[in-house]
């Protein structure tokens, strides 16, 4: 079975094909071709992703990217078994245009379209990686609009343990990377810089991270970096050493958290496996300190390979096979599409298997 995957919730439009075998139904499908397109360039000069802008990129570039993407995996359309794409969250307009394509694709060529989670697909794309996790893990979901922990006892089995209440961990690196005059999406330029720079030059706070429950806050951290900017620049000038330093200071706190709530709701599961997931999944100093951590306690990490952290196609098309796989979806030939600009992830969940995971959980409270 091959399954065209179509992912457009925000600033990349990604295409993918993967194939689940008919010989070993159980068997990991196979990533056979995928082609991405990053906006990144064109909203820069914006600071941020203009949602119009967005929807009209991903209209030029959907089809050619399909087109590739079908010359690489030598096959044509119609081959096609299932046509996938992301149903939600991210901007409307953007999905829409994944969600109209998508649709209309299937219904050219007589074949079932299925809506997948933008969030699963971030889940499920260490699966994609050469060393795959097996069932039951806890999910860190770190991305540009999502911080959430999960535990995860199988395809479509989603229990929230924690989530941050305010701005996300990939949108905490990006405002304070901005207050440093780094180019939109700072997390990686941020990151990149803080090697150049001292953590302990800056004393920043590490939010929640004594709250005695799994959810997170970084809202307050923009404050206080931008407080301390302003402080040096009312004494002399921002030097290329403080926003060094400053870049330094601002990974390690959200690193800390990150790592440590983590590591907490591990322990709260009973389980030996953490996924981490999501664009700020490709932060080196977050692998380090989770791989550290992790060493010493027998736990095992599993992460997607760097180029399926951020939005790609490649996730949204294995998160489609996985769950026609797991019989936990069907792929519709109703071609009356909508989509799901705020959609959380639990609620994608197949309500018998949601179930069992929350009557497995020990719950999130720590005590
Ligand atoms: O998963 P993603 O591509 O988009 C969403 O679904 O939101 O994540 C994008 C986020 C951005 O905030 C970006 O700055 C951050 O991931 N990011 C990083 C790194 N690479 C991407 N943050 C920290 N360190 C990185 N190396
Ligand atoms: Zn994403």
């Amino acid at each position: 079975m091959l399954v065209l995957g179509v992912e457009s919730s925000c600033d990349e439009t990604g295409v993918a094909l993967v194939e689940v075998s008919e010989s070993h139904r159980s068997a990991l499908p196979a990533l056979r071709a995928h082609a991405l397109h990053s906006q990144i360039e064109m909203h820069q000069a914006y600071g941020g992703v203009v949602p119009e802008l967005a929807s009209r990129d991903h209209i030029r570039r959907v089809l050619p990217l399909t087109q590739t993407v079908l010359q690489q995996a030598h096959c044509t359309l119609d081959e096609v078994d299932v046509v996938a794409f992301t149903q939600g969250p991210g901007l409307a307009g953007a999905l829409l245009v994944g969600a109209g394509v998508a649709c209309a694709l299937a219904a050219a060529l007589g074949k079932p379209a299925l809506g997948v989670h933008h969030l699963e697909g971030h889940l499920l794309s260490p699966f994609l990686s050469s060393d795959p996790p097996q069932f039951p893990f806890v999910a860190l979901l770190v991305s540009g609009g999502h911080t959430q922990l999960m535990r995860v006892d199988g395809v479509g089995a989603y229990a929230l343990l924690g989530e941050t209440i305010d701005d996300a961990a990939g949108e905490a690196f990006d405002k304070c990377a901005k207050l440093l005059g780094l180019p939109y999406p700072g997390g990686a330029r941020l990151a990149q810089l803080a090697q150049q720079g001292d953590q302990l030059v800056f004393k920043l706070p590490r939010p929640l991270l004594h709250s005695g429950d799994l959810d997170f806050s970084f809202s307050g951290l923009k404050t206080a970096v931008l407080t301390q900017v302003r402080k040096i620049e009312m004494a002399g000038v921002l030097s290329e050493q403080h926003k060094a330093d400053m870049a330094a200071a601002t990974q390690a706190a959200i690193v800390e958290v990150l790592v440590k709530k983590s590591l907490a709701a591990v322990q709260v599961c009973g389980v030996q496996r953490l996924v981490v997931a999501g664009g700020v999944g490709a932060n080196r100093q977050l692998r380090l300190q989770l791989n550290a951590a992790g060493a010493t306690r027998g736990l095992r990490m599993h992460y997607p390979e760097v180029e399926f952290c951020t939005d790609n196609g490649a996730m949204i098309a294995l998160a489609a096979a996985m769950r026609l796989q797991a019989g936990v979806a069907s792929a519709s030939m109703d071609y009356a599409f909508n989509v799901k600009p705020r959609w959380p992830l639990h609620e994608a969940t197949s309500a018998s298997l949601a179930l069992s995971a929350v009557t497995q959980s020990p719950g999130a409270q720590l005590g």
